[in-house]
């Protein structure tokens, strides 16, 4: 179980997360959504402790994970966690085996002549079957997404991290990769958090659905709740209005407009 409170981040004098409470339940699929820019990367970031909160606490199987200091704690802490990027981030010069092995030599025991063998099961579990001498450059954008996850599950995580994981897929592939998501938690009964301003994907693979605005989570409920949510700012997001009390940002550095204050809060 993943247990975040008050979470706090800044980017210089910018603040990205201003204090974020989220709670991912042992074997469910919370999906986090919200703007580009909103912090959705960077908050999975301090999950991982790739990136370390200025505040708050993330506690992970009742450990919390902002107190390790030493490289070599965070690395044993992240071994439980796989990670699917927003770009595939697949090595052109390594084949797909390659690929999808590369973690294990320091994540797991595995001895390396049976990476071979490991990356076939992972690749048939994401539907692959014989491209593991291909190189990343051969493939297509929807199967370089299934070699990432494929890779993103060889070290068997407890949980996986998936960010953006239909950006830039035709819907079809979309779906593919909707139904992987759904498909690896029910047979690897695995807990997930997914990143994502698709919608059609939240809905399908969410247990619940989390939004993320202006640093802080405006509210987290059932798919079928936020469907029918009359909260304005969930609303706007979920129908992809332009109109709303979200204001659309020219410039990254733009000062906060209206959203600096949600639910009377700072
Ligand atoms: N390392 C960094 N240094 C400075 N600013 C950053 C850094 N990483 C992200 N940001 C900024 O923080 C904001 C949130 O980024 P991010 O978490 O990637 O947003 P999202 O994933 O929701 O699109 C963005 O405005 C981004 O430019
Ligand atoms: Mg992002």
């Amino acid at each position: 179980m993943i247990d975040a409170v008050g979470v706090k981040k800044r980017y210089g004098s910018r603040p990205i997360l201003r204090g974020v409470d989220i709670v991912v339940e042992n074997g469910e699929t919370l999906v986090i959504i919200g703007g580009s820019g909103c912090g959705k990367s960077t908050f999975l970031k301090c999950v991982i402790g790739l990136v370390h909160p200025d505040e708050g606490s993330i506690m992970v199987d009742g450990m919390d994970i902002t107190k390790l200091a030493h490289e070599t704690d965070i690395a044993q802490y992240r071994r439980r966690f796989g990670y699917l990027f927003q770009e595939a981030a697949l090595f052109d010069s390594l084949t797909v085996w390659e690929n999808v092995t590369f973690g294990l030599r320091y994540l797991t025991d595995i001895p390396t002549h049976k990476f071979r063998q490991v990356a076939r099961d992972k690749l048939a579990l994401v539907g692959l079957k014989d491209v593991e001498d291909f190189k990343p450059s051969e493939l297509s954008g929807g199967m370089k997404k299934r070699v990432a996850l494929a890779r993103a599950i060889a070290a068997e995580p407890s949980y996986i991290l998936y960010d953006e994981p239909t950006t830039g897929l035709d819907p079809i592939m979309s779906d593919v990769i909707n139904d992987l998501i759904l498909e690896l938690q029910k047979q690897l009964k695995i807990t997930s958090i997914v990143v994502t301003h698709d919608m059609k994907s939240a809905y399908k693979v969410g247990s619940r659905i989390a939004m993320l605005h202006e640093g802080r989570v405006l509210g987290v409920a059932h798919p079928e709740v936020i469907r029918i949510s009359t909260n304005p700012y969930i609303r706007q997001f979920v129908d992809g209005l332009s109109h709303g009390p979200i204001k659309m940002r020219l410039k990254e550095f733009e000062a906060d407009p209206v959203g600096a204050k949600v639910n009377g809060k700072a």
